[in-house]
């Protein structure tokens, strides 16, 4: 038993998960034409966990017998980066604004007394503390190597590993 508002909010997570999920796989493209098909294997793998988290709510509200809406994903915007560190700082940036929609999930669920949501959310707000860690790091990192390539080539052997 789900109470209306937070089933909504967790639908529209759903898609909210789905929209990382493409948006990775764009960055990941971009990676790629810049020169860096270890980054963009990184990013590829990411985009498959975007899309696990999406079908792990999915499976939740069917677990919970609540309707699932599956609606239009919002268009990828592309941007054109020209280096790695730029993407890097704007997957941390999106994941920050993932952990604030996760929160609104949370907020809602505690509003209303959906224990079991709550209990089920607490591993997204988990996760959400490894994802800003990873992006952050790898933000900097980068940032730090700037365009020196042998360091990035380095960079991209030890995500991959
Ligand atoms: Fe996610
Ligand atoms: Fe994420």
């Amino acid at each position: 038993m789900i109470s209306d508002s937070t089933r909504t909010l967790l639908n529209a997570q759903i898609m909210a998960e789905f929209f990382s999920s493409n948006f990775y796989l764009e960055l990941a493209a971009n990676l790629y034409f810049m020169g860096y098909p270890g980054f963009c294997e990184y990013m590829k793998k990411q985009a498959e966990e975007e899309r696990a988290h999406g079908m792990k709510i999915y499976d939740f509200l069917l677990c919970q017998n609540a309707s699932v809406f599956i609606v239009a994903i919002a268009e990828v915007e592309s941007e054109n980066f020209k280096t790695p560190d730029k993407v890097f700082a704007r997957v941390y940036e999106h994941e920050k604004d993932v952990t604030e929609s996760i929160n609104l999930c949370m907020k809602e669920a505690i509003a209303n007394n959906d224990y079991a949501v709550i209990s089920f959310l607490q591993w997204f707000v988990d996760e959400q503390v490894q994802e800003e860690k990873e992006s952050y790091r790898l933000a900097e990192k980068t940032k730090m190597l700037g365009e020196d390539v042998s360091g990035l080539f380095a960079l991209e052997a030890e995500l991959l590993k």
